[in-house]
């Protein structure tokens, strides 16, 4: 038997999942930063997406703007380290597709040169022709509508999208703008159901739902939020499965106790010194040494 779950079965792939949309299976992504947490979830989930969102979950910032290409590779390049057999899809962070559509290939391209097998890009028909050039250029690209995190100051906070009648429609529009320009899949997050459901009946490409209802094609959520190891305001689209945050530390807690009272390292712990390396210890003295 392996010692990596991942080995014995086959890689994902985009047309596997297309597939399986139309098997009527539902499709399960979550989000990976780092090795330990790709290892985690990968024999569990279709899709590890390298989001921009360890922005504000693993580097501290309020919200993924400050997210730069150095950092997203630094974590896709962990993630890729760990051979994941599920498909990986990397986030282009904000301002690394809104500037050319040279850079624009360069920075989606770094992406699948470190392994990646698609990327992420936020918005709708403005950003057509970008999906178009990648498609073009042979790098898979997911698309992302509603509740754009990268919009947030366009969008005033965040907040659910595409509830009055205009709104909708020009979402639903722009799911198949995107569509038409080659995207192979959609992340439609913090949308009301019935929009999600409309969508994904109207096209023939797979929607990932994150707080847009249960009748997307499949369904994200952070894997720190799942896991319960983020804190604070927590969407109520966001089902918690453990309270991590406090399990995790009730055990720091008790080692920290361990090693204050000495109960930790016991002697099980800790490595012994032969008898003879013991006695010339025991009898070294400061400046008895006879090297000079
Ligand atoms: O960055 C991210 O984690 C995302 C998901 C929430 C879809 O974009």
């Amino acid at each position: 038997m392996s010692h990596h779950p991942s080995i014995d079965r086959p890689s994902v792939t985009i047309p596997m999942l297309q597939q399986r949309m139309r098997d009527g299976e539902r499709l399960v992504m979550t989000t990976a930063y780092d090795a330990m947490t790709a290892r985690l979830a990968d024999p569990i989930v279709d899709m590890l997406l390298v989001g921009d969102s360890v922005g504000n979950v693993c580097l501290g910032f309020d919200n993924t703007l400050p997210v730069s290409m150095a950092m997203m590779n630094h974590h896709l390049e962990a993630v890729m380290r760990t051979r994941p057999r599920a498909l990986v899809v990397a986030d282009m962070p904000y301002l690394s597709y809104h500037l050319s559509l040279d850079e624009t290939l360069c920075n989606a391209g770094g992406f699948l040169k470190r392994g990646a097998a698609a990327v992420k890009v936020e918005g709708g028909a403005k950003r057509a022709e970008a999906v178009r050039a990648l498609v073009e250029c042979e790098i898979p690209v997911m698309g992302h509508l509603g509740l754009t995190p990268q919009s947030v100051h366009a969008m005033g906070g965040f907040k659910v999208q595409g509830r009055a009648a205009e709104d909708a429609i020009r979402i639903l529009d722009d799911a198949h703008r995107l569509e038409e320009a080659g995207c192979f899949a959609l992340v439609l997050e913090g949308i009301p159901s019935e929009l999600a459901a409309k969508i994904t009946q109207s096209l023939s490409i797979p929607t990932i739902g994150i707080g847009a209802g249960p009748d997307c094609s499949g369904q994200v959520l952070v894997l720190h939020d799942v896991l319960g190891l983020t804190q604070g305001h927590r969407p109520k689209f966001v089902r918690t499965y453990l309270d991590g945050f406090t399990v995790l530390q009730q055990a720091l807690t008790r080692w920290a106790a361990d090693v204050r009272s000495g109960a930790f390292p016991s002697a099980a712990e800790a490595y012994a010194l032969p008898a003879d390396a013991q006695a010339a210890v025991a009898a070294w003295t400061p400046h008895a040494s006879t090297s000079s």
